[in-house]
């Protein structure tokens, strides 16, 4: 397929904007879901805004995946303000290190040359550790700076895709297996209707947090993920969805 015009682009970020009840999305050309360099296209786009959000004194909490790890590899140097900080949105949720919010977390601070904290919480760990780690002093320091997140930037998974790469409860894989998970963001599971149905048991950033931030993104591409991004968006926590023609096309078909 020829690249879009702009135009058209415009019109399909108009449409997804009306079927998600959005204010704010930007779409990029092509499928993530067969071509690797739309991720990295909707990353540099994802750096763009980021870099026009970011105030003194800022927390940027960041998720895990590889639509999030393409962000971190593709963004350009950004110049932030005075002492921004960036943290993982959340412990140890079963990603391989590549993909792990830490890693992403690192990498994003580096171009942004601004200081980062990581969050430590081994994955998976007996009940009695975790609850000794969480006490930890420079653990709650660092949870309490991710509860307090400016900027979070967040990717959107298929319920299936994420309990498939994660170790999943089997009550968990017989809700999505009938249907009722359906999309995943940061250690969450949502239904259709954007209810959570399940969580990841890990600390970090809570869905109340959201409210409390100035500025959410969420970064979620390819044809394979319009309807978790629609059940994902109907929890209407989110405003500013950065996504790929593919799965625009495909939200406004009703998938
Ligand atoms: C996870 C994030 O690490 O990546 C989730 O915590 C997201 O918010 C998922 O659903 C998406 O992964 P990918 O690889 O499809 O970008």
């Amino acid at each position: 397929a020829f690249m879009l015009e702009a135009s058209e682009i415009s019109v399909l970020e108009q449409r997804v904007r009306e079927t998600l009840g959005i204010d704010n999305c930007i779409v990029v050309p092509g499928n993530s879901d067969t071509q690797d360099w739309v991720k990295q296209e909707m990353g540099k786009r994802c750096a763009q805004l980021l870099e026009g959000m970011l105030h003194p004194n800022y927390t940027v909490a960041v998720t895990g995946g590889t639509t999030m790890a393409a962000l971190a590899a593709a963004m350009p140097p950004i110049h932030t303000a005075e002492n921004v900080m960036f943290v993982p949105a959340r412990g140890g949720i079963g990603e391989q290190v590549e993909n792990e919010a830490n890693t992403i977390c690192a990498a994003m601070a580096k171009r942004a040359r601004s200081q980062y904290r990581l969050l430590y919480v081994p994955d998976p760990i007996g009940e009695e550790s975790y609850q000794t780690i969480i006490e930890e002093p420079s653990v709650k320091e660092v949870l309490s700076i991710i509860n307090r997140s400016n900027v979070v930037i967040h990717g959107i998974g298929d319920a299936m895709t994420m309990a498939e790469r994660r170790r999943t409860p089997a009550p968990l894989v017989e809700q999505i297996k009938s249907g009722v998970a359906v999309s995943e963001a940061f250690g969450y599971y949502f239904d259709a209707e954007g209810n959570v149905v399940h969580r990841v048991r890990t600390v970090g950033l809570q869905l109340e947090d959201l409210d409390k931030a100035e500025h959410v993104i969420a970064i979620a591409g390819g044809a394979s993920k319009a309807r978790a991004i629609a059940s994902y968006f109907k929890l209407g926590r989110n405003n500013l969805l950065v996504t790929d023609e593919a799965a625009a096309n495909q939200l406004i078909k009703g998938y």
